[in-house]
């Protein structure tokens, strides 16, 4: 049933498809998100257990994921709905599609939030509110903007008006401009910071917290966060790949571009994971500080280095963009089935997608001030629909899929799609796609919610 092409459109070039893939999936998982959780879950153990997920279960699921997408070209609710026809097998298999439709709500509706408190650091770096201020003010500066819903508003509503702005717009004038331009220039200014923390006192310090392995410190929490964040990071399990997939020339390999994509994201995150915890250990800060890290952090830094100001702002510039290009591909799924199955333009259907997930973003605003004491299972709101979504619908989605394309499609349809050819690669692809993938994931999540 193999189709040539989309009606949302095709990437112009394999190049296109690895920049956007790899804007999906580096974003604020890879410099907030990565950062913080290692600091929460004690370092080098729970990197590592990160990593083997990255390799033996986020790699596999990814390819699997880019080949139900280019075998169906649609949204990936009609695309998994049309293969589930064209195997013969239970229709209900496009409740992979429909799931991961409900988590692209909730993880745009707390991702713009958190993107929003860039674009908040954008303006108070470049005016030089942070310059040269000690971790202390750096703390209370982070403090006074998660106690202000006002502001949180404001910048998570410019941040999802960026977003359906590029969405609307489509694939090729809309998301295509927008990463050629930004992801190079996020690769130069990691180097440049790299650089700069390679200058720290404490930088090595850093070093041996990310890669000096202490298994005793992991715990079987640690385990679950880390695979959620595999799946998070390489934005698996919910159909933005498979969306993205679907706008895939044929005459492209799957494998090597996924590869690819998966090196580059792992690189990101190491990268970044150097340069902030070069910076916590040079001035004394607490690793495990949480969701604020990133920006308690790094305006230390920028406030003693030359220039601070300028590579400050350009930093949180960056990062907004890297926030940018993986929110449209939350939102995208959904998006093109709307436009596919209730004839929506594409505008309509941005507009109302994002206006769903900027409801749901109120939650997660006020969990930081006027209903921090509102909890479920002892969580916020934020922090619940980070657990949900990131260590639970999300492995569940890339379990599904894994034994979807692992099981239950016809191997030479895989084969074929898959045009890896039947050597090793291939081969080690299958079984970890229909063993470890699978077993992995049910042991980490039944152990995880045990
Ligand atoms: N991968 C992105 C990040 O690390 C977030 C993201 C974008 C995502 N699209 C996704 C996560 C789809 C899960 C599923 O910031």
């Amino acid at each position: 049933m193999a189709e040539q092409s989309s009606i949302h459109g095709l990437w112009r070039s394999r190049w296109l498809f690895i920049l956007a893939a790899a804007g999906s999936a580096v974003g604020l998982g890879n410099i907030w998100k990565f950062p913080y959780i290692t600091g929460e879950n004690g370092g080098g153990a729970f990197v590592l257990v990160y990593l083997l997920c990255i390799a033996l279960i986020g790699v596999p699921v990814m390819i699997a994921e880019v080949l139900l997408g280019r075998t169906g070209r649609q949204s990936p609710i009609n695309t998994m709905t049309a293969i589930a026809k064209d195997q013969q097998v239970n229709p209900a298999w496009a409740g992979i599609g429909w799931m991961g439709a409900l988590s692209g709500f909730l993880i745009l509706s707390f991702y713009s939030v958190i993107a929003g408190w860039a674009l908040n650091y954008v303006c108070t770096t470049a005016m030089g509110v942070l310059d040269g201020v000690s971790a202390a003010q750096s703390g209370e500066t982070f403090s006074a903007l998660l106690a202000s819903p006002l502001t949180l508003l404001f910048w998570h509503s410019a941040f999802m008006l960026l977003t359906l702005a590029i969405v609307s717009r489509g694939v090729n004038k809309g998301l295509e401009s927008a990463i050629k331009l930004l992801m190079p220039m996020l690769f130069a200014l990691l180097a440049l910071l790299l650089a700069y923390a390679f200058t720290l006192e404490g930088f090595w310090q850093g070093f041996d917290f990310l890669f000096s392995f202490d298994l005793n410190k992991l715990s079987s929490d640690g385990v679950i966060v880390a695979l959620g964040h595999a799946f998070f990071t390489l934005s698996l399990g919910l159909g933005a790949i498979m969306a993205y997939g679907a706008y895939m020339p044929a005459n492209v390999s799957i494998g090597k571009t996924v590869l690819l994509v998966g090196l580059l994201d792992t690189l990101v995150a190491l990268v970044a994971g150097l340069i902030i915890f070069a910076i916590v250990f040079s001035n004394g800060l607490e690793p495990s500080a949480g969701p604020g890290l990133l920006f308690q952090t790094l305006p230390v830094a920028f406030g003693q280095m030359p220039f601070g100001t300028l590579v400050g702002s350009l930093f949180f510039i960056l990062v907004a963009f890297a926030a940018w290009s993986s929110s449209i591909s939350l939102a995208e799924p959904v998006v093109a089935w709307a436009v596919e199955s209730l004839g929506m333009s594409r505008m309509r259907a941005a507009i109302v997608v994002g206006l769903v997930a900027w409801v749901l973003g109120l939650g997660t605003i006020l969990s930081f001030n006027l209903w921090s004491d509102v909890t479920l299972f002892g969580k916020t709101i934020f922090a619940t629909l980070d657990f949900l979504t990131a260590n639970i619908l999300l492995p569940l989605g890339g379990l599904l899929i894994a034994v979807f394309v692992g099981w239950r499609m016809k191997a030479s349809d895989v084969q074929t799609e898959a045009d890896m050819g039947s050597g090793v690669l291939y081969a080690l692809w299958r079984v970890t796609l229909r063993y470890i993938a699978p077993l992995g994931i049910a042991f980490v999540l039944y152990n995880g919610l045990k």
